[in-house]
């Protein structure tokens, strides 16, 4: 097996599992309890705390943990929007953030808040001009993903970052998919909130983080017992957390390594399918792209149908998004990078990790034009292949 959807979900590091362990078995107090156990729970989430905020650059009180990605991007503008309700009622974002961000906001509007989708350019850009030009009196928060989940294109978020806080307006960034990939620095990129996912760079599922800048207000989503400074309740996921910070510590520490490397399988695929598979295209910026992601459309054939058959030959790939692979919707993101809706459903992901290799790159190569001949060949004889 050869496992190419790591945008989806990775493999836990085996250093991970280790130092998670022990709170499985040994330290398994609340970390809120007075007694031994309790006590050392709660150092081991302090040390966390530390860790995670030394790796983007924050201070610890500014690290709130969460469920995962999806919980932080919640928290950053449903929070956010109703505790700041009295000083505007806009928000900005693009048209091309992960539907945490988009439904999250589709929510907000049927709340009374308006929302602005920022258009993106053919290789999937935002443009630092239009946030600037987005922004009005009543904009309390402009939130663009630094970088994105299907086509990889890597955003200027540190200009960006200059121009929102140029406007005193909050500034918040999904940085799901580009940690460990894109080196950040909250202070540095005018963040003022980062959502952060453990399961993205080899650390656990269902735990994440939201960096919330000092002097930001938010409003809870959950309410109960306090947990982290109020922000959100629920006891802490011990395991996770010490899981999640170890794997963004290793995670950061071994990009000078990992990254290029990833970048080299990455190119080695897009030259090797490009050259050789007829009616394809990339997805995405070719420079400005996290080294992990490939995305091709194929002319006359079903994403899901190479996925199935790529599967078939051991090799686990993904037509975009896990959310939404499953859908016969073509992807809002393919479309507003301009692919009309065939070029959408033949859209095909590979996404790696620090763990994936050359050699397995080579191997997907081989196969590759066989399983497009073979997907053409099936696409042709039924209505699907001929979709508009
Ligand atoms: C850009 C982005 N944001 C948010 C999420 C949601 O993260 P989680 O699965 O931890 O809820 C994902 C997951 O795919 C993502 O890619």
């Amino acid at each position: 097996m050869t496992y190419f959807d790591n945008s989806a979900t990775t493999r836990v590091d085996p250093r991970v599992r280790e130092v998670m362990d022990r709170y499985h078995d040994e330290s398994y107090g609340n970390a809120g309890s007075m007694h031994w156990m309790g006590i050392q729970a709660g150092k081991a989430l302090d040390e966390a705390r530390a860790s995670v905020a030394r790796s983007i650059g924050a201070s610890p009180r500014e690290i709130v943990f969460t469920s995962g990605g999806t919980e932080s991007d919640n928290l950053a503008l449903q929070g956010f929007a109703f505790a700041n309700r009295g000083k505007g009622d806009h928000i900005v974002t693009t048209a091309i953030e992960h539907h945490a961000i988009l439904n999250t906001c589709e929510f907000l509007e049927s709340q009374g808040f308006r929302v602005t989708y920022l258009p993106v350019d053919k290789d999937g850009s935002v443009s630092v001009d239009d946030v600037q030009r987005a922004m009005s009196e009543r904009t309390i928060l402009v939130s663009v993903m630094a970088a994105n989940n299907e086509i990889g294109t890597v955003q200027n978020i540190r200009e960006i970052g200059g121009v929102v806080r140029e406007r005193k307006v909050a500034f918040h960034t999904d940085a799901v998919q580009s940690l460990c990939k894109v080196p950040i620095d909250v202070g540095r990129d005018n963040i003022d909130l980062l959502s952060i996912s453990g399961h993205k760079f080899h650390g656990p599922k269902g735990v994440g983080a939201l960096f919330v800048r000092k002097g930001i207000t938010l409003r809870p989503i959950f309410y109960g017992g306090g947990h982290e400074r109020g922000m959100r309740s629920s006891t802490e996921n011990v395991p996770g957390i010490i899981g999640m910070a170890k794997a963004l510590e290793l995670g950061i520490a071994e990009m000078d390594e990992s990254v290029p490397r990833m970048a080299s399988i990455r190119d080695r695929i897009i030259e090797g399918v490009l050259s050789s598979a007829e009616g394809c295209r990339l997805n995405g910026h070719r420079t400005a792209r996290l080294c992990n992601n490939v995305n091709f459309s194929f002319e006359g054939v079903e994403g899901q149908a190479l996925v199935l058959v790529l599967s078939s030959e051991g090799f686990m790939t993904s037509t975009g998004s896990a959310c939404s692979s499953k859908s016969l919707e073509p992807s809002h993101v393919l479309k507003a990078i301009g692919l009309a809706n065939h070029q959408a459903r033949g859209s095909l992901r590979i996404s790696l990790s620090k763990f994936s290799t050359m050699d397995e790159a080579k191997a997907f190569l081989d196969v590759m034009p066989d399983v497009l001949g073979k997907v053409r060949f099936f696409s042709a004889q039924t209505p699907l292949g001929s979709r508009s």
